[in-house]
This record gives structure tokens, sequence and C-alpha cells, in this order.
């Protein structure tokens, strides 16, 4: 069975894409830090009839994301597909940002996509795979207090629409994703958004994002 590498897997929007790629027949593998929070939504995707895999990993570092690749392939896994959706945030003024958190959102927005990108690249050329890049609208423009988090989903949309050209007759593909506010843990630990019980819910914007993707370039969920 083909399947669908999904980082931060475990929570939010790469849980929420997991149980529909899941329903629609793929074998999903899930990556993130917190093997307890991969096991529970695996756990949730098998007892709907899914099929799914969890790795731990911590893709902003090279030697790990290089263990994971080698975990997974010799687990005999067919990959077809990487969606690079793990993400971190720092909201404030930047001069409140503490620089543990700009390594933070750095390493792993950007270093983690190029990372798994970099190294998953010779099996998506095997298959004629796909790229998936969650971005944000905070790929789109700029916004007050999001400096930091802003700069690295611009970054992420650089690089995939860099690999358009690059990935030209290879036959993978690369897809850039664009959606605003989600009722995630993404933002348990600021602030910034007093009240984020009026975003949507992850479960909605996989919904549309499986339901629009066609394997074109990019995805506007909003803008
Ligand atoms: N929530 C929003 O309003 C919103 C809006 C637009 C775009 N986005 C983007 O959507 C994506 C998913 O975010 P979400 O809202 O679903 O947040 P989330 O629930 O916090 O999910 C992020 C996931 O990434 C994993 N992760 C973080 N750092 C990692 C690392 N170094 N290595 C491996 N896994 C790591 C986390 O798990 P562990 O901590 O266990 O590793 C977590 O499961 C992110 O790229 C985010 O920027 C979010």
């Amino acid at each position: 069975m083909k399947s669908i590498v999904i980082t931060g897997g475990g929570s939010g929007l790469g849980a929420e894409l997991a149980k529909r790629w899941a329903s629609l027949d793929k074998h999903v593998i899930l990556v993130g830090r917190t093997k307890e929070k991969l096991e529970t939504i695996c756990t949730e995707i098998q007892e709907q009839g899914g099929s799914c895999s969890s790795y731990t990993c911590d893709i902003s570092n090279y030697t790990d994301a290089k263990e994971l690749y080698t975990k997974i392939t010799n687990d005999g896994h067919t990959i077809e597909m990487l969606v690079n959706n793990a993400g971190a945030g720092a909201f404030g003024s930047l001069e409140d940002i503490e620089e543990e958190a700009i390594h933070s959102v750095i390493d792993t927005n950007v270093k983690g996509a190029i990372f798994l990108t970099k190294i998953f690249l010779p099996v998506l050329k095997q298959a004629e795979g796909r790229i998936m890049n969650i971005i944000s609208t905070a790929g789109l423009k700029g916004k007050k207090h999001e400096t930091v988090y802003v700069a690295s989903k611009y970054a992420v949309r650089g690089f995939t629409e860099s690999l358009w050209k690059e990935l030209e007759g290879t036959g993978v593909s690369a897809t850039a994703v664009y959606m605003g506010g989600m009722d995630t843990p993404f933002w348990h630990s600021t602030d910034h958004i007093k009240d984020t019980s009026r975003l949507k819910s992850p479960a909605e914007k996989a919904k549309q994002i499986i339901d629009q993707d066609e394997g074109q370039q990019e995805i506007f969920i909003d803008r």
C-alpha cells in the first residue's frame, strides 16, 4: 500500500489530514516528537478501519531526520507523498521574542521542511510522488507581532516555488497550501489570539484541503 508521510501528525491539522486520507484507503505515517500523541491518533485511525504507522522524530535535527527515513524505508513502506505540516509559532513584538523561540520556529518550519524534502526526494522521484507544504496566510502577507513566524512561512513558500522549477521533468510535484487560523494546540502557549474557539476546526480545513487537492501547485483555503 502506498503511504503518505505527515509531519506533525499527532495533533491539529496533521492529525485531521491523516484521518481523512486514511478513510480514503491511504496508509498514513505520522511523524512528531511525542510518541503518545502519535499513538493516540494511530489507534483512532485503526479503530475506524484505517491503516497507520507512527515514528518519533525531531524534524529540525538532520541526523534524526535521516534515521527516520532509514526506519521508514527499512519497514518496507512505499512513500508516494510527503506532507510538511509540523510547525511552531512565536508571537509578540520582535523585541520580546526569545532567542530560543526564534531558533525553534526557523529550525522546525524552515529547516525541518527542507531536511525532510531533501532526504525523501530520491524515493519520491522513484514513485513519481508528491510534496505538500502546509504554509499559512502568514506566507502571503506580513502580520503584526508575527515577524518570525511570517518570515518562516515566506521561506517555505520560496522553497516550494523553487521546487516547482527544480523538479520539472522529474515526475515529482509540490503543492503549497495557504490557510488562515484553526483552533488547534498551536495556540495553547500564546495569548496572541484571544478566543481560539472562533477559529475554524482543523477537521474542516483538512476536508477542504483534500477536497480541493488535484495535484495543483497551490491550494488557497483562505487568503
Ligand atoms: N493553527 C493555525 O491557526 C494555523 C493556521 C495556518 C497554518 N498553520 C500551520 O499548520 C501546521 C499545523 O499546525 P497546527 O495548527 O495543527 O498545530 P499543532 O497542533 O501544534 O501541530 C503541530 C505539530 O507539529 C509537531 N512538531 C512541532 N515541532 C516539531 C519538530 N521539531 N519535529 C517534529 N514534529 C514537530 C507537534 O508535535 P510534537 O510537539 O509532539 O513534536 C505538533 O503535533 C503548522 O505548519 C502551522 O504553522 C496553523
